[in-house]
């Protein structure tokens, strides 16, 4: 397994190599996530800053199998939630205002980081269609006035498994594509 925790006690260059080098895990050993590192990913959680520190999030922890596998039959592409150690879904206010998709990034991003520290995998799926956030209201019991677009899978990686999707190719665009400086459009040299 990748000693992907010793990174961040390392050098500078260690420390991004970690950052840059997160991805999401889709296949998971069978093995249970210690209580006090998932009291760790929630304060983690807790004290991710927000819009107007608004805060606009509540957090589910699923980690019965039964539950994990439907969940995973809710959205298109959650199906490797099933075999995860837990997942956490992530409740919003109902009709999210821009900032609070925002916000559920940013806390997603950061338990994914937090995780990471552990030498735990993790990976968001997404229920994006208002069936698959019906489903899952129902499984968990989520009230009126909350909204419900994705969890976030967590386990000790199964490192001879299939971590990439098919559904969505690897790699990434040059920066020569992306970044332009001044202006839109003008590239570096
Ligand atoms: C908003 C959002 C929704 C995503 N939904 C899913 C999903 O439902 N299923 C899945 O397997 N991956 C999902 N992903 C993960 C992306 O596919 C993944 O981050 C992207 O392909 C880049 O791969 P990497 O994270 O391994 O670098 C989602 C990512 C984001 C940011």
């Amino acid at each position: 397994m990748t000693d992907r925790s010793a990174a961040v006690t390392q050098t500078n260059e260690d420390r991004i190599a970690w950052l840059r080098g997160l991805r999401q895990s889709r296949q998971f050993l069978d093995q249970t996530i210690p209580p006090d590192v998932l009291d760790e990913l929630l304060e983690v959680a807790r004290w991710t800053g927000s819009a107007k520190n608004t805060q606009p999030w509540e957090f589910i922890v699923v980690d019965d199998r039964e539950m994990l596998r439907r969940l995973a039959e809710q959205g298109a592409y959650s199906g490797f939630i099933a075999g995860a150690a837990l997942a956490i879904v992530i409740v919003l206010d109902e009709n999210a205002l821009r900032s609070e998709a925002y916000d559920e990034g940013r806390v997603t991003e950061r338990l994914m980081l937090a995780a990471s520290v552990h030498d735990l995998g993790s990976g968001t799926g997404w229920f994006s269609t208002d069936e698959a956030q019906a489903g899952v209201r129902a499984l968990l019991g989520i009230p009126d006035g909350k909204d419900v677009w994705s969890a976030v899978a967590f386990g000790y990686v199964d490192e001879s498994g299939e971590q990439r999707s098919a559904a969505a190719p690897g790699g990434r665009k040059p920066l020569a594509e992306t970044v332009s400086y001044g202006r839109y459009g003008e590239r570096k040299g």
